[in-house]
């Protein structure tokens, strides 16, 4: 794949990323080795995923230096905290059979409807522990998902170090443009999960008009749509020909006007959850 983003401690991150979520863990291994084979180089997997040692073997399995490689995964809700943190960043490096990982993300915020006055002390604490796993340097970078901007700003109250990476729900039909917005601002690299839109933009009349007027899929238009938002997209596929087909997105450019039309669509995909209001 041709592209990368920078991230604000000055390390790259390979573009496209490869999603894993709700890939079963005995499936995880040979999807990943195709992603693998095929070029992708950033791999997202997370502790919630249950799939962390299937990405774990198909890195050692591809024969592609460790370095070569950016593996992604995240802190799960009930593992937030200090103390819980670093035991959950323990078993994920026991899951993955790694020396270090790439990046770390706290899954989702605790948030005020389900943790009172006390979420922004969790928040706190837990990327307390991701700060110190990062300055003893056994994560390459850290950082945040699902995070809204008033969740940041609160985090950044006790913080020490910056996250790099905000990854959220990010698809036509859930342009979270004012996140974007502040996270590029603050120069924070933003991820897309979901970025078909968890299938339902696939079918969608208008996007795929526009889509067959570049001679692409739907889901090549969605994914490329993701990147002129200078968003990173993190598309998610267990079949090979889709594998790949997600990766053939540099050779094509939507124009302003097909943006805007693609901008306006809404109620596509709906959203997952919204992090000030879920309880899981
Ligand atoms: P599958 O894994 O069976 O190939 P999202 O990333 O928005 O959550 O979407 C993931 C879903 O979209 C999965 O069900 C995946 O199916 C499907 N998918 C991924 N890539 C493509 C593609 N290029 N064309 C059609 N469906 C796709």
């Amino acid at each position: 794949l041709t592209s990368s983003f920078m991230l604000n401690n000055g390390l790259s991150i390979p573009c496209v990323g490869y999603g894993t979520f709700q890939t079963p863990n005995d499936e995880t291994c040979a999807a990943v080795l195709e992603a693998i084979k095929v070029g992708y180089r950033h791999i997202d997997t997370a502790a919630f995923y249950g799939n962390e040692e299937g990405v774990g073997e198909a890195v050692r399995k591809s024969g592609v230096p460790r370095e070569q490689l950016f593996i992604t995964s995240k802190v799960w809700n009930s593992d937030r905290g200090y103390e819980k943190t670093k035991a959950a960043f323990a078993k994920t490096m026991k899951n993955l059979q790694m020396e270090y990982l790439d990046l770390l993300l706290i899954h989702w915020p605790a948030n005020r409807k389900q943790f009172g006055d006390a979420a922004k002390g969790i928040n706190a604490e837990t990327w307390r522990a991701m700060e110190e796993l990062y300055q003893e340097g056994k994560i390459k970078a850290i950082g945040l998902s699902n995070f809204l901007p008033h969740h940041i700003d609160e985090l950044m109250e006790t913080a020490q170090i910056k996250p790099m990476v905000n990854q959220i729900e990010f698809h036509p039909g859930w342009a979270q443009t004012d996140i974007v917005e502040y996270c590029l601002k603050n120069d924070i690299v933003v991820e897309a999960w979901s970025p078909l839109g968890r299938k339902d933009a696939l079918e969608n009349e208008t996007l795929k008009s526009i889509a067959a007027k570049y001679g692409k899929s739907v889901a090549q238009l969605c994914i490329r749509w993701v990147l002129q938002h200078g968003v990173l997209p993190l598309p998610k596929s267990v079949t090979p020909s889709r594998i790949l087909e997600n990766t053939k997105v540099f050779d094509f450019t939507i124009d302003a006007a097909d943006m805007q039309a693609i901008d306006a669509l809404k109620n596509i995909g709906g959203q997952c959850a919204l992090p000030d209001e879920v309880d899981f």
